[in-house]
């Protein structure tokens, strides 16, 4: 065959890759045409799995059934000399080769002779395609570059599913949040709306009490105990109503670095009074962003606060500012040396009352992470106990 051939075959299939969402089908196409190209009695392709180390058969042609349902191949032996040899394998006698895990099969088939051609993946190999030859024949170089083309393609149309259904899964898991985000917030709403006027009574009646006994006894002491209670329920009333007010943000054109450096004024007496050093690496050429002030303000205050908390005394907290060329997205991050956030947990801190302080409310993130929704951003967290914690805000350039 001539190389026109070969260069229009691959053309077809690397077209195939970039248009057809269906990798199966691009896989199938990729077995049939290297097997009629190089006139094979079949081809097979098998992708490994990464969490059984095995084989598996992914598209195959021109072989027949009982063969192919021998099952799955373990790969160490397999993929371990394709990574050495960095190209094609070709295996001369099957019946000689300890690659081949049913020679008797393979020989019942008719098949004498075989070809390994690994696909690579950077340069880790993600599977392989295996040729099969009904009697023992030399390959030229046009030959080899061809089915080595090939098998590139199909490593190319694996990645791009793989990548696929990452981010498909990504959408689900922020789909399912903020959905579960809004109901939490209207049941919030209406539970704060219900408590706020008990407690406004319980307040009432114990304050002037509170004035009426002598001073010094246990009543006196009880009352204040009820006060100072009721107040912090109030408080945490109040984060709610806040949390479920759909409140539009009210956007003007704004420095995020001046917001930074005003929310880390106000804050200046936490980090002091914890001794935590506070390191600040802010982008100065920031362009203006539409952002509503107050809200990006407790956006930052919410992740500070959380971060001095999780750092406690003599730890570190680093603020940084920089825009994301790619994106055009102005990109903060709050990162600090803490006691980082456990895997079973990650997933749960932006949920409204997700709170593994004994004083916590749990609302500090769901707020944040509604606020930074309202203006059209991402909010990220990356931790692992033991390892610093970074909350990452994105917000777009308008
Ligand atoms: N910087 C951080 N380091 C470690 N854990 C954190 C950090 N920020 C948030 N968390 C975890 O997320 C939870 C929820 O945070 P948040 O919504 O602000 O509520 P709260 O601070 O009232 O607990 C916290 O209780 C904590 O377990
Ligand atoms: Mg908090």
């Amino acid at each position: 065959m001539n190389i026109e051939t070969y260069y229009r075959i691959f053309r077809y299939i690397s077209t195939s890759v970039h248009s057809s969402t269906d990798v199966n089908e691009v896989l199938g196409l990729a077995v049939k045409s290297v097997t009629e190209a190089v006139h094979a009695k079949g081809a097979l392709l098998r992708i490994l799995n990464l969490g059984t180390h095995q084989l598996e058969l992914n598209a195959a042609y021109g072989l027949n059934e009982c063969y192919l349902s021998k099952g799955h191949v373990s790969s160490q032996e397999v993929i371990a000399e394709l990574c050495k040899q960095n190209k094609v394998v070709v295996i001369e006698d099957v019946l000689a080769s300890s690659r081949v895990q049913y020679p008797q099969a393979a020989r019942e088939q008719g098949i004498k002779m075989m070809m390994d051609v690994p696909l690579f993946l950077g340069d880790h190999v993600v599977g392989i395609v295996r040729i099969f030859f009904s009697e023992q024949r030399k390959f030229s170089e046009e030959e080899i570059n061809f089915l080595v083309s090939i098998s590139e393609q199909c490593a190319i149309a694996i990645e791009k599913t793989r990548l696929i259904e990452k981010h498909k899964s990504m959408y689900d898991h922020l789909a399912l949040q903020t959905e579960k985000l809004s109901a939490l917030g209207r049941m919030a709403a209406g539970i704060a709306h219900e408590i706020n006027n008990p407690l406004g009574g319980i307040l009432l009646y114990s304050s002037s009490l509170a004035k009426k006994v002598p001073p010094g006894g246990p009543l006196k002491e009880g009352l204040e105990i009820i006060i100072h209670e009721a107040m912090r329920c109030k408080n945490i009333i109040q984060d709610l109503l806040e949390f479920s007010r759909e409140k539009e943000p009210e956007k003007t054109f704004a420095n995020i670095n001046q917001i930074i450096r005003k929310t880390l004024g106000m804050l200046e007496n936490e980090f002091r009074l914890h001794h935590i050093k506070l390191e600040t690496h802010l982008f100065e050429e920031m362009p203006n962003i539409l952002v509503d002030v107050n809200q990006m303000q407790q956006v930052l205050v919410n992740l500070l606060l959380n971060a001095i908390e999780a750092v406690q005394d003599q730890g570190l907290v680093s603020i940084r500012s920089q825009i994301d060329p790619p994106q055009k997205n102005v990109k903060v991050e709050i990162s600090d040396s803490g006691c980082g956030i456990s895997p079973e947990n990650i997933g749960k801190v932006f949920e409204p009352f997700f709170t593994t302080k004994s004083k916590g409310t749990g609302l500090g993130l769901a707020v944040t992470f509604r606020i930074v929704q309202n203006h059209k951003g991402n909010l990220h967290v990356f931790s692992r106990p033991g390892e610093r914690t970074r909350f990452t805000i994105e917000l777009p350039v308008a």
